[in-house]
């Protein structure tokens, strides 16, 4: 799957009736969602943009003369009291904070004060060979403690992969990846180099985890995985985590693990994912400092790109049933009774938390891709958040024109490019490697 149609398609209205009984994932998924709707006492959600039909109603808007409608976007740099951010101090101890206490109450959801722990073991080691280089992947399970509430098993799956011949230490890039595979199309004949082959011609180390092992990707998980354990198998409250934000969560645990692990450098792991995936990439990034650098794939709504914008996706179709358990049940608000400005941050603000280290958003083409993950909003979240990086005396993305296709916007700590294919992170990886090799200094493979 790459880019899901139900989402795109013009769901009903967000009624429900709720009269019906859950026979099947998708009945249990919109009962909880008529569920987190009355708990924030909303009668009825407005509609999503439609990216199937042009001709519909609610098309989706490609016009970028429409797109901006609310052009303000909330200062990373005033604190709420109106006072301006002058240091950097002043960012880290204050402005930082109302931001992230935004995020979670409104947007991605808090994760509980206390978790149970994880513990990870090596269940396989196995020496292969990967593009020419002798590698050496582990296989990896961490086990969340379900003492607390046994009916729940969370198991994380997680593989490492590095060079067989690294004298110590290596940068490793970890991927949120799909069954153990990365997310993509299924590997076929290619002209270049996978992405596990490019990293290890830097004389580093990839991983891959499965989202899907710690928290599932739909509403009737929620009771489930590692937000259901953390409930005691309770339905969510309106400020509870989405899973984003357990996704993100389950790759800060694998972090944990590595800075065990003597054969990687835990001060140099990047993380990078497509599409959901891009999303709770760079949810991981913004949240955990420890990750070095973000490679953040297409991920549009709920992701990189502005909320206030009207291109393509829309508050409104992440607040859906079919994608509504990404983000914290707050987030239905802005989809009806408010509206996208009524949020307190926007994405830009997202792309601060991850100030001062450095991160690549990255896209496809116009027209392999297509609008829906608006290129140009996840281009300008980059520019507003260029302020807070200024602060910290790291460098912005450079201008604010939006760039030509195949244009390598790297010279800051912010960085975009717009490849010229599909929905994929793909074409950008040489890009990444050598944006990242300014702060990983290679290791000799
Ligand atoms: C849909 C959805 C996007 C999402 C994408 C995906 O297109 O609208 O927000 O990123 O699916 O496949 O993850």
């Amino acid at each position: 799957m790459v880019v899901s149609q139900t989402s795109r398609g013009d769901e009903s209205k967000q009624k429900s009736s709720g009269a019906t009984q859950p026979t099947s994932a998708k009945g249990t998924t919109q009962q909880d969602h008529k569920r987190m709707m009355d708990l924030l006492n909303i009668k009825e959600l407005r509609r999503g943009a439609n990216g199937n039909d042009r001709t519909a109603p609610n098309a989706a808007n490609y016009d970028e003369s429409k797109a901006n409608p609310n052009p303000t976007l909330p200062d990373p740099l005033t604190l709420r009291n109106g006072k301006k951010v002058t240091t950097a101090e002043m960012w880290r101890k204050e402005r930082r904070q109302e931001i992230v206490e935004d995020f979670d109450r409104e947007v991605y959801g808090r994760v509980p004060k206390e978790l149970p722990k994880v513990g990870w073991k090596v269940t396989d080691t196995k020496n292969e060979e990967v593009g020419g280089v002798a590698t050496i992947t582990k296989k990896l399970i961490g086990h969340v403690d379900n003492s607390s509430f046994p009916k729940i098993t969370v198991d994380i799956q997680l593989t490492l992969t590095t060079p067989a011949a690294a004298k110590g230490p290596v940068p490793v890039i970890m991927e949120f990846g799909f069954g153990g595979r990365g997310f993509g199309p299924p590997p076929g004949p290619r002209a270049a180099p996978t992405w596990q082959a490019q990293v290890l011609a830097k004389g580093w180390g990839y991983a891959i985890i499965v989202p899907n092992s710690i928290q599932a990707d739909n509403g009737a998980g929620l009771t489930q995985g590692i937000i259901g354990l953390g409930n005691k198998g309770q339905p969510r409250k309106v400020d509870d985590w989405g899973a984003l934000r357990a996704w993100a969560w389950g790759a800060s645990r694998a972090l944990d693990y590595f800075e065990t692990d003597p054969t990687v450098d835990a001060k140099k792991v990047g993380i990078e994912g497509l599409s959901r995936y891009g999303k709770a990439a760079i949810v991981a990034m913004a949240y955990d400092e420890r990750f070095a650098i973000g490679f953040i794939g297409s991920s549009g709504a709920g992701g990189a790109k502005l909320h206030r914008r009207n291109f393509g996706e829309q508050v409104e179709n992440v607040a859906g049933s079919g994608e509504y358990h990404w983000m914290a049940g707050n987030y239905l608000k802005y989809a009806g009774p408010l509206t996208s400005k009524d949020l307190p941050v926007d994405s830009h603000e997202l792309v601060a938390l991850c100030a001062p280290r450095p991160v690549l958003i990255s896209v496809g083409s116009q027209q392999v891709e297509g609008g829906w993950v608006d290129a140009k909003g996840m281009f300008l979240a980059g520019v507003h958040a260029g302020p807070v990086y200024k602060l910290l005396d790291k460098k912005d993305l450079g201008t604010t024109e939006f760039p030509p296709q195949e244009t390598a916007l790297v010279e800051g700590e912010i960085a975009y490019r717009q490849h010229n294919g599909g929905h994929t992170t793909g074409p950008n990886w040489p890009t990444f490697l050598t944006f990242a090799e300014r702060y990983f200094k290679p290791t000799a493979p």
